[in-house]
This record gives C-alpha cells, sequence and structure tokens, in this order.
C-alpha cells in the first residue's frame, strides 16, 4: 500500500451560529468584485436568508442577482438551461446557499463561466483547464459534504444514471457552516443526509485509501454524527445537535476526498438509478450488510470505531466490539424510520443480477473496498433487503 497520501479542501472554512449574518466580515477576500449571482432553490425564497445575504453584498459595494430554481439531483440539462440565463452577464462571485444538489450547480456555474467546455464534455473526462469565478458555498443540509469536496454530481434520466465531474476548481475559497440554516430540514431528510453523512466517514475509515489525514476527520465525523443524529431527528431546532450534524458532515467531504468512499456508495448508486431511492436511505440499508460481508478484513478498524463512539465501557475482543457497532447502526435505522427492505420500493428478485453487475462496475469505488466482493457476494448482499 502506497505510504503518499493527499489532502486538500477548500480554502478557508467558517462555523458557527450566526455566520451567515457575519459574511460581511469575510468579505474582504473578494474586493473588487461588482456583480455576485447568488444561486440557491425555492425553500430559500421564503425565510429571507437572501436578503441577509443580499443586503451585506450591498454594504460591501456588490450588486447582485438570484437564481431561486435550481432542482433537486439536477440533470444536464436542467444545468446547461439554466447557465444560458446567466452566462452574458459578467459575473465575478458567486454564491451557492442550499442543498448538495445547489452546491454542485454553482461549482458548474463558476468554472462554465470560465472554460469552453460543456457540462456533458466534462461528464466525459473533457479537463476543466482554468480556475472558474470565486466562489463561496452555504450548505443548508447536513450530507454531502460537497462544500469541501472537489466534486460536482450530475443526473443522466434517460441513462438511470449519475455521474461525478472532479476537478480542483470546484473547491471554493469561502465556505459558512452555520447550523441555523439547517433547523427546517424536514425529518426524512435529516435522517437520510445524516446517515449518508455517517456512511462518508465510516467508509473513508475502511477505504483500502485510509491514511492517518482521512482518519482524524473520519472519526471525528462519527464521534459528531452519533452523538446527534437522533436530537437533531427528533428535535430538529435543537442548534448543538445541528452544528455536530453540520461539522460532521463537513468532516465527511474531507474524509473522503481523500480516502474514498467503498461497497456501500457502489452498492447504492444502482438503487438511486434505477428505483430513485434516496441515496442516504440507501446506504442506511446496505451499511450493516456490506459491513458483515466485509467484517474479517476490518474488525481491528471496526473496534477503533465502536470505542471512539463510545459503545464500549471496557476493552472487548474486535468481534464483540464489530457486533455492537453494526447492531447500533441498525438501531439508527429503526429510530430513523429508515426502510430495511427493498421491496417497499418495488425492488424484486429478478432485479438483483442486473443491479449486482452494475454495483460491480463502480470500480472506482469498489477497489476501495477492504475485501473483494464478487458478483455473487453483491447479489447475495441485495438478496438480505428483499
Ligand atoms: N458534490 C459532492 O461531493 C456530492 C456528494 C454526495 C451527493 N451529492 C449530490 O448532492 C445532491 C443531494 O444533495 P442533498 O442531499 O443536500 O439534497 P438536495 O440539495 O437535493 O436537497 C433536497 C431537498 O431539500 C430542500 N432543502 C435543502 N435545505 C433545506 C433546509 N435547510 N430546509 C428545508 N428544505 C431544505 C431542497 O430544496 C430540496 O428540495 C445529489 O444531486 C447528490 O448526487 C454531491
Ligand atoms: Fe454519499
Amino acid at each position: 500500500m502506497s505510504t503518499i497520501h493527499t489532502f486538500q479542501t477548500s480554502k478557508r472554512v467558517v462555523l458557527g451560529k450566526g455566520a451567515l449574518e457575519n459574511l460581511r466580515n469575510q468579505l474582504f477576500p473578494f474586493e473588487g468584485a461588482k456583480r455576485v449571482l447568488i444561486v440557491s432553490s425555492p425553500f430559500l425564497k421564503k425565510n429571507g436568508y437572501i436578503d441577509l445575504i443580499g443586503k451585506q453584498l450591498n454594504d460591501a459595494n456588490m450588486e447582485y442577482d438570484v437564481i431561486t430554481d435550481i432542482e433537486p439531483e439536477p440533470t444536464i440539462e436542467h444545468i446547461e438551461t439554466t447557465f444560458k440565463r446567466i452566462n452574458r452577464h459578467p459575473f465575478d462571485l458567486m454564491i451557492g446557499i442550499g442543498g448538495g444538489s445547489v452546491l454542485d450547480v454553482t461549482k458548474l456555474f463558476s468554472v462554465l463561466l470560465k472554460n469552453d467546455v460543456s457540462v456533458k464534455e466534462m461528464t466525459k473526462g473533457k479537463t476543466i483547464s482554468n480556475k472558474g469565478v470565486p466562489m463561496i458555498l452555504i450548505p443548508t443540509t447536513s450530507g454531502t459534504g460537497s462544500e469541501v469536496t472537489p466534486n460536482s454530481i450530475v443526473t443522466l434520466p434517460d441513462e438511470e444514471l449519475k455521474i461525478g465531474i472532479v476537478s480542483p476548481h470546484f473547491l471554493p475559497d469561502l465556505v459558512l457552516l452555520d447550523p441555523t440554516l439547517t433547523v427546517t430540514l424536514p425529518k426524512t431528510i435529516t435522517a437520510a443526509t445524516g446517515m449518508d453523512a455517517f456512511t462518508h466517514s465510516f467508509e473513508s475509515f475502511i477505504s483500502n485509501k485510509a491514511n492517518p489525514i482521512s482518519d482524524m476527520y473520519a472519526l471525528e465525523s462519527m464521534r459528531l454524527i452519533s452523538r446527534s443524529i437522533v436530537n437533531a431527528y427528533e428535535n430538529g431546532s435543537d442548534i448543538n445537535a445541528r452544528q455536530d450534524m453540520l461539522l460532521g458532515s463537513t468532516y465527511g467531504g474531507m474524509a473522503l476526498t481523500s480516502a474514498g468512499t467503498a461497497a456501500v456508495h457502489a452498492l447504492a448508486y444502482p438503487l438511486g438509478g434505477k428505483f430513485n431511492i434516496a441515496h442516504g436511505e440507501a446506504n442506511s440499508m446496505l451499511l450493516p450488510h456490506v459491513t458483515l460481508a466485509n467484517l474479517d478484513h476490518i474488525e481491528d478498524r471496526m473496534k477503533t470505531i465502536a470505542r471512539e463512539i463510545g459503545l464500549l465501557e471496557k476493552d472487548e475482543s474486535a468481534r464483540y466490539a464489530s457486533e455492537l457497532l453494526i447492531d447500533q447502526i441498525v438501531r439508527w435505522t429503526q429510530t430513523l424510520n429508515i426502510p430495511q427492505d427493498l421491496k417497499s420500493y418495488g425492488v424484486k428478485e429478478e432485479d438483483v443480477p442486473a443491479l449486482a453487475e452494475a454495483a460491480s462496475n463502480v470500480t472506482r469505488l469498489m477497489n476501495n473496498n477492504p475485501k473483494k466482493l464478487s458478483v455473487l457476494d453483491i447479489e447475495k448482499i441485495y438478496r438480505k433487503l428483499l
């Protein structure tokens, strides 16, 4: 295994309740910017956050335009049509405020303004040569970690596929982590995105590419999420729990940028593409079963996680610690009302071979998995959920 590890992240991260109303104090690196584009989704129209940003931009002598119609799970077509509305304007700063969908589109707009490459060409691997327009990203969900990853994920509906475009130019200049923005998240999204964030850190920690830097972020992320996921779900206005979830998901993004996710994500992708199962729900369902399949390769790491998240009162065997951790994951999914059954989403026995084939073709992630899983191994995992 290589001993050289890489870590990259966003330039500046500001954390805390009220970070958004203090944006003005963070605008100094963008001095001279004249025209700003704020990118967001419909839910932000109502709650006054756009006005709060706009007022602070005006105080800094910046004018702004707003787009509030970014769709969830954005398609190439949606992104390119929306971009046509803005590409003649001389924007010199982008602010993306919203969930992963909005942040990913903001990243694309930023580079589209400075490169002669279409989104379609990017999905086919064409290089993005030039740095984009400077960017501020402000997450309002706690799951993807997109604010600190060099990835932008676009949906190809005809091919029932999602593609990740990767470029260092997608890392923003400034990230605001303000837990106040996440208190309005509905329960189902809190549950699914929270478990997605936990899975990012869990898989980064057991990945073949795990390393001392990613381990630090992954463990702290799992510690924060495990102490707060149930509180955030049951009492959405618990600001401390919301901050733990937000920071936990950002740390998860930092960990996975360095170490990568593995088989859970590989098996979740075809479930999202073909059956529209929410990404975080698919991960939560798969996590205990993929972990059991990997177990003989990861027991020591499982024990470290169990100890760090406070499941062990005294020294126990790695096998026993692993069982405790798997039980805890299953209990979370029950408490968070995440289904444990693919049948309820319309998946049938005869779909399993094609799902397993598709998952096994996600080699970028399967190669990170600590144990080699054959197509038959993968079929067995899906069948446990039928
Ligand atoms: N770039 C990355 O590194 C990365 C990683 C994983 C996933 N993704 C992508 O991110 C997208 C999913 O992002 P997501 O899970 O954050 O969800 P999302 O951005 O799709 O948002 C889901 C829904 O929640 C609403 N919403 C967002 N914040 C809210 C709030 N505070 N209160 C109430 N409603 C709110 C949105 O308007 C939307 O309707 C997918 O396209 C996925 O492929 C990106
Ligand atoms: Fe994920």
